[in-house]
């Protein structure tokens, strides 16, 4: 009821209740109508659950929904006879109270359909071992057996159950069903030998016509047409479109195996079956007032199938004659024909019902699970009464009375058990007991039982009493003993409106349910159930192994009377009141919504009928006597905390200060609720519907912050799962780079070890010490030698190799070289080739001889100092064909007085010629000239050597040029005179012409002076250079 209801749940209200006018049968009617459109079939009145037959298959029994029901609370679900079936079992489990399930309602309500969903129930749910499993089957298989000897065909139910029905399942320690007991109530043993029309007898007959096997039918002398027997022929009704005999006969001879029944047992079943419509078909004729058998062709099965054939002429005669026994004499009276046949009819009544009782405690024995009834004792039990309720017809009889009596009973055991239970919750909880006004039936009950003056000892009183007592004796009796009593009336005893409804052998019974008529004829009869002494007699003669035990001789023996029907069934009752008394009840209350078997017809009258009958009303008043809802303090607070700012989310204190608070939160007022020791008590069911609604109403915030709080938290899963894989990348990382540096560092450790080592040893010879050393440094030197090249021929630094590498650190150093001046010399054009070459003569003549030779090298030899424009022309005319290779400016100092005059230095293939303007002043063949002095200082001064005794020459010339290495190189390449050029420390001689010589002076100074000096001399003062 309070669990998270669909919409379709909340059809009407689940539970009666929690009706506001719970007073009124329309709106109670309304409700279940509500919920029957919707094919909401189950609804509670507080525990009992009320259920309206659907008339169709709902899908509602699935092992789905026996799990969903499974260990759940009651109230939490939707209605179901699972929860009630659930709830019964948990109970017995937790509180180890013996369970009872008490199913009421009117014939085709549905109860034996829901003792069989309950079964199934238990079958499915229980723990089950695999003995426990035959228990389940026969259990399970009782069903078909019982359902084929106790049910039948009726105007309301097409399986109407003709009997009452109580059964015990029996439950082991661990809450396996282990074994199952079952006690029978009041057959309809009529309907054996009567059927109303349209009704058929007890299914087991049609069964065994339609199903039987041949050889069985021609066995039991039976022919395949239910046509053919009297006692099925009475309701014009042998087939059921809902029925399927021959099928049924199938499932029961399985179940009848199942069971445990042997071949034989079967056999002598089936024997007796045949025998009661063999019997049916004895026909009487005659006088009237001597009966004798006309059917003789019948009758000859009888013996056969069911009694020894010595005793055929016994039978013959117990037929139509009655032995009586007068002043211990026996004597027999013949019969008449109306006695004759209803002493058949009894004898196949008395048949069918002990044999009926047989099978009953045959199922008995075979659910008795042995084991457990030998050493253990102490098994729980949960109950099961599918039982006929409240029948109220045109005409009621005897049955009518005994079964409305029965449900008296049921009422007052309610009332009881209710309000007491009711009583000792209140008393539990600390609740002023506040007296609950109701109806208590224990007057009807007492008017019926009570011994000398209830209806039933009355009954009896005139069965028994010598004289002609009749039904209207019984009647009239009636009216004298309790005519007085205010739930009873008769039509002498009514008032003018009663008696316009009642018919005078009628006396009226006021029911808690309501008012009914009972016709008073045939009540002494059924009550007596009298059979014949000899009949009896004869049957226990029979060689039937099942007869013989249904009827026995003590009986015969016993002198005493047999109770009377009614005694029987007070007594069965009371004892049935008692089992269920020692367990805790749950109800079912089975309502048929409509006569024509339809679904989904909602037949008002029908039903408000029914829940009249029932005692709904009654139990809705008894129930909401006290409070309509009470419920623990932990569950009120669990379900309805989110109300309340205090208690949401959680409630930390007392539950019972939680609930108070939650309570005056939502307004309760002083009178609308209770606190007991442990529940909540709230008195109206609309003070719970409010809190109901504004639950509805703050679920849907609820389920915004729920998602919204599940939404935050996946997601901070989510991030968190991110942030732990990140954090772990980044240590798997940073640990992959500390290994790293920490290889490295061994690494850099390892090389500054064996670098040290390799140092320590590095002179000695090679070994694995210092091989690293070695090897490094031969590698280091290498690799600077690749950086540090030289970077030119003329560049010589080279770096300094290790020892070991000297050797080709020398080698190297010679391929570099000749490899730079071997691409140096790939670049050389001829016109470079030409300044080289001159330039090596230059060096080969001057090289370390010559200060200022130095200062010459990087600077380039030119073709010419002066060219053609600069040199006169008549000088060039002079020439003539002489090719002029080189000219310079030079300065000439005279022999005498050395004045310095400035003269052209031409040099051609054969000559010297020195000019002056456009004169040639002289010219010295190259073959004259005998050598070429200079000073080893840094001046230009230089003395060309001709030979003295030439008079074309003056003597030897003293010039002077500023390029003077250039011009000597120039000139002794075109006279050829490289290896005659002297180069002289001090002093240079020189021939002045006819045998006079001069000397020059060479001396260094700070810088270049020519002049005469005193001595003669020529005094030349060169400039010092750094470069020497
Ligand atoms: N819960 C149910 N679901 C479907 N059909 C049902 C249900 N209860 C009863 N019936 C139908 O009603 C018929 C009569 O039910 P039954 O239990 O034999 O009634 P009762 O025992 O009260 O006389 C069944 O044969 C079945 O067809
Ligand atoms: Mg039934």
């Amino acid at each position: 009821m309070e669990s998270a209801l669909t919409a379709r749940d909340r059809v009407g209200v689940q539970d009666f209740v929690l009706l506001e006018n719970y007073t009124s049968e329309a709106a109670f009617i309304e409700n279940l109508r509500k919920r029957f459109k919707e094919n909401l079939i189950y609804t509670y009145i507080g525990s009992v659950l009320v259920s309206v037959n659907p008339y169709k298959d709902l899908e509602i029994y699935t092992k789905n929904h026996m799990e969903r029901y499974r260990g759940v609370n009651f109230y939490e679900v939707s209605p179901h006879i699972y929860a009630v079936a659930d709830n019964s079992y948990r109970s017995m489990r937790t509180e180890g109270k013996d369970q009872c399930i008490l199913i009421s309602g009117e014939s085709g309500a549905g109860k034996t359909e829901a003792s069989k969903k309950i079964l199934q129930y238990y079958a499915v749910t229980c723990p089950a071992s695999e003995q426990v499993q035959t228990v389940k089957d026969r259990l399970l298989q009782s069903n078909p057996v019982l359902e084929a000897f106790g049910n039948a065909k009726t105007l309301r139910n097409d399986n109407s159950s003709r009997f009452g029905k109580y059964m015990d399942i029996q439950f082991d320690f661990k809450g396996a069903p282990v074994g199952g007991h079952i006690i029978n109530y009041l057959l309809e043993k009529s309907r054996v030998v009567h059927q109303n029309h349209g009704e058929r007898n007890f299914h087991i007959f049609y069964q065994l016509i339609e199903g039987g096997e041949e050889d069985l039918l021609r066995h039991l002398g039976l022919e395949r047409n239910p046509q053919q027997y009297q006692y099925l022929i009475k309701g014009n009704c042998p087939k059921v479109s809902s029925i399927n005999d021959r099928s049924d006969w199938k499932v029961v001879r399985k179940a009848l195996t199942v069971i445990g029944f042997s071949e034989n047992e079967v056999e002598e079943l089936l024997n007796i079956i045949a025998s009661v419509l063999h019997l049916g078909n004895v026909q009487y004729g005659g006088e009237d007032s001597n009966a004798c058998i006309t059917s003789d062709i019948q009758i000859k099965y009888l013996p056969r199938v069911t009694l020894v054939l010595s005793v055929f002429a016994c039978l013959h005669l117990s037929l139509t004659f009655l032995s009586l026994c007068v002043f211990h004499h026996q004597l027999m009276s013949p019969l008449n024909l109306e006695q004759a046949s209803s002493a058949r009819d009894a004898l196949a009544k008395a048949v069918y019902g002990r044999t009926f009782t047989w099978l009953v405690n045959k199922i008995n024995t075979s659910l008795t699970y042995t084991v457990y009834t030998r050493t253990h004792t102490n098994y729980s039990v949960i109950g099961l009464l599918d039982i006929y309720g409240f029948e109220v017809f045109q005409h009621n009889s005897f049955e009518q009375f005994c079964i409305n009596y029965c449900n008296e009973k049921l009422q007052q055991l309610f009332i009881e058990l209710t309000l007491k239970s009711e009583q000792d919750e209140y008393e539990a909880e600390g609740i002023t007991w506040e007296p609950v006004q109701y109806f208590n039936n224990k007057i009807i009950c007492d008017l019926v039982e009570e011994k000398f003056k209830g209806i039933i000892s009355i009954l009896d009183e005139e069965c028994l009493r010598p004289g002609d007592a009749s039904d209207l004796t019984f009647l009239e009796k009636l009216e004298d003993t309790v005519g007085g009593h205010p739930h009873f009336v008769t039509h002498k005893l009514a008032d003018a409106k009663t008696r316009k409804v009642m018919g005078r052998d009628e006396f009226r019974l006021l029911h808690y349910a309501g008012e009914v008529n009972y016709n008073v004829n045939g009540f002494l009869d059924k009550n007596n159930d009298l059979l014949f002494r000899n009949l009896k007699e004869v049957m226990c003669m029979s060689e039937n192994k099942i007869l013989t035990q249904c009827f026995n001789r003590e009986e015969l023996s016993d002198k005493k009377r047999p109770d009377t029907a009614a005694t029987q069934f007070k007594a069965s009752l009371a004892k049935l009141m008692e089992i269920l008394m020692s367990k805790e009840p749950s109800y079912v209350r089975c309502i048929k919504p409509n006569d024509s078997k339809q679904s989904g017809r909602f037949d008002e009258v029908l039903i408000r009928h029914q829940v009249k009958y029932l005692g709904l009303m009654e139990n809705l008043r008894v129930r909401r006597a006290g409070f309509a809802y009470r419920r623990r303090y932990e569950v009120f607070l669990q379900r309805y905390k989110s109300l309340c700012p205090g208690t949401w989310p959680n409630w930390d204190g007392k539950l019972s200060d939680g609930v108070s608070t939650l309570v005056k939160h939502l307004g309760y007022k002083p009178e609308e609720y209770k606190m007991g020791r442990s529940k909540i008590f709230i008195r109206f069911p609309k003070t719970l519907f409010a809190t109901e609604d504004a639950l509805e109403t703050r679920k849907h915030s609820l389920a915004t912050k729920l998602q919204a709080g599940w939404k935050g938290y996946s997601q901070k899963c989510k991030y968190q799962k991110l942030r732990n894989s990140a954090i772990a990348v980044q240590a798997w990382w940073r640990g992959i780079l500390a290994r790293r540096r920490a290889q490295h560092r061994r690494q850099a450790a390892n090389t500054i070890r064996r670098f040290i080592k390799g140092f320590i040893y590095r002179h000695k010879e090679r070994c694995p010490e210092n091989e690293y050393f070695l090897d490094y440094v031969r590698y280091s030197f290498l690799m600077n030698l690749r950086k540090n090249l030289p970077k030119n021929v003329l560049d010589k630094s080279w770096p300094t190799p290790p020892a070991a590498l000297t050797e080709a650190s020398e080698h190297l150093r010679k391929m570099c070289m000749q490899n730079m001046v071997w691409s140096y010399c790939k670049k050389i054009n001829p016109e470079w080739k030409h300044q080289m070459e001159q330039k090596m003569i230059a060096s080969e003549i001057f090289k370390d001889k010559k200060d200022n030779y130095p200062q010459s090298v990087p600077k380039l030899f030119v073709s010419t100092r002066l060219d053609g424009e600069n040199i006169n022309p008549k000088v060039v005319q002079a020439l003539g064909s002489e090719k002029m290779k080189y000219a310079v400016p030079v300065t000439k100092y005279d022999r005498r007085g050395y004045k310095p005059r400035h003269r052209q230095l031409l040099l051609t293939a054969n000559s010297a010629v020195i000019a002056e303007e456009g004169k040639l002043k002289q010219r010295i063949d190259y073959g004259t000239l005998k050598g070429i002095s200079v000073s080893s200082l840094s001046d230009g001064v230089f003395v060309l050597h001709v030979p003295s005794e030439d008079n074309k020459q003056k003597g030897d010339v003293v010039l002077q040029s500023d390029h003077v290495i250039e011009t000597l190189t120039k000139l002794a390449i075109c006279a050829d005179k490289i290896n005659s050029i002297n180069i002289n420390q001090g002093s240079i001689k020189f021939t002045m012409g006819q045998g006079k010589e001069g000397i020059i002076d060479f001396t260094p100074g700070s810088e270049l002076l020519v002049a005469k000096a005193k001595n003669g001399h020529l005094s030349v003062t060169a400039p010092r250079l750094n470069s020497r």
